[in-house]
């Protein structure tokens, strides 16, 4: 359990219209070294996570730091009596499908509690459906009230792009675009927005709102992964499931990853996931297909290079 920014030792008194909880204790002696900061928020725990459960991503695990540094500072800054202004944190996270997009946001919202800038730490994801509605009157509330669930955490708006459809003559998403616009200026200690979609779209849903664009501190850019980085993210993934390639598997695999990047609508690491589970079907129903045979526990655990190459991506020759 993250501990409330109330309980972090030596925590600064918040600067007004902080939302802190009134039965603070008083606080200890400040800190006066990020090394004292970082331990009492085990912010640092959450950082290692990141940098341990994903693969690569290193501009991405540069810049959850660099927020982490400012944070940080800020909070030795109030202990110095100096003015630390609340930073702006909105985001906007551009990347091709599965790139890691909402695993990090979920990883950022974390990070931010930790450190004592938003007050719950939860995460509201939502898209366009969620914000706008289909008639006129619809719009204002459905905004609101997914505003409301957010407050004190982290909204995060899938393929904000879909807001702007400038096709259609009196769009409501406009109006969701302007509540947020509000909301992001005025309640930024309480609510950080993080926008997300592909770059290119959100390039164009950024000149049709400039207002947005300039409120967003932070643009992040997540690459598409490499063939030995989505490797090693499979890898990572069996780990967690308790599964495991035969070095025939892994080797497979390899070759697996090489055809299906050359394919059409690859998806990062959503596509390894979905291989990986298409893979786990197959090493089940070869071990169904005995049904006396008794089982070991590595053979439940183990994927073979044939549960590989029966994958539909192995049919087209390779080039
Ligand atoms: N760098 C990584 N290391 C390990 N696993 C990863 C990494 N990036 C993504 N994943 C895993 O891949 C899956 C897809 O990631 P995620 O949903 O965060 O991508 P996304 O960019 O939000 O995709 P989309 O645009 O399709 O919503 C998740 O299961 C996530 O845990
Ligand atoms: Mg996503």
């Amino acid at each position: 359990m993250p501990r409330p920014l109330y309980a972090i030792p030596g925590a600064p008194v918040p600067p007004a219209g902080a939302a802190v909880p009134s039965a603070a204790p008083a606080p200890a002696l400040p800190p006066t070294t990020v090394g004292e900061v970082l331990a009492g928020s085990q912010v640092q725990t959450a950082i290692d996570e990141l940098e341990h459960d994903l693969v690569g991503l290193a501009p991405v695990k540069q810049r959850v730091r660099d927020i982490a540094a400012l944070l940080v500072v800020d909070r030795l800054r109030l202990a110095h009596g100096l003015p630390a202004q609340q930073p702006s944190l909105h985001m906007c996270f551009t990347g091709n499908p599965g790139t890691g997009k909402t695993t990090v946001a979920m990883r950022m919202a974390q990070i931010l509690h930790r450190l004592g800038y938003v007050r719950q730490g939860h995460l509201v994801a939502v898209t366009r459906d969620d914000l706008v509605g289909q008639y006129i009157g619809h719009t204002a509330p459905k905004t609101r009230e997914v505003l409301r669930k957010a407050m004190g955490g982290v909204l995060f708006i899938d393929e904000a792009y879909y807001l702007y459809r400038p096709e259609n003559e009196r769009d409501y998403g406009q109006e969701a675009i302007e509540i947020l616009l509000q909301v992001m200026e005025n309640q930024r200690e309480d609510l950080v927005v993080i926008l997300a979609g592909s770059a290119d779209r959100m390039q164009t849903f950024f000149r049709s709102n400039p207002g947005l664009s300039s409120r967003i501190a932070h643009h992040i850019e997540f690459p598409d992964y490499s063939a030995a980085e989505l490797q090693a993210i499979a890898r990572r993934m069996l780990d967690g499931l308790h599964y495991r390639f035969t070095p025939g598997a892994e080797a497979a695999f390899a070759e697996y990853l090489r055809r299906r990047l050359a394919q059409p609508h690859f998806a990062n690491a959503r596509s390894v996931r979905n291989a990986l589970d298409r893979m786990r079907l197959r090493h089940a129903s070869r071990l169904f297909a005995a049904p006396d045979r008794p089982l070991r526990r590595d053979e439940l655990q183990t994927i073979e290079e044939a549960d590989v190459r029966a994958s539909r991506v192995f049919d087209a020759p390779a080039d």
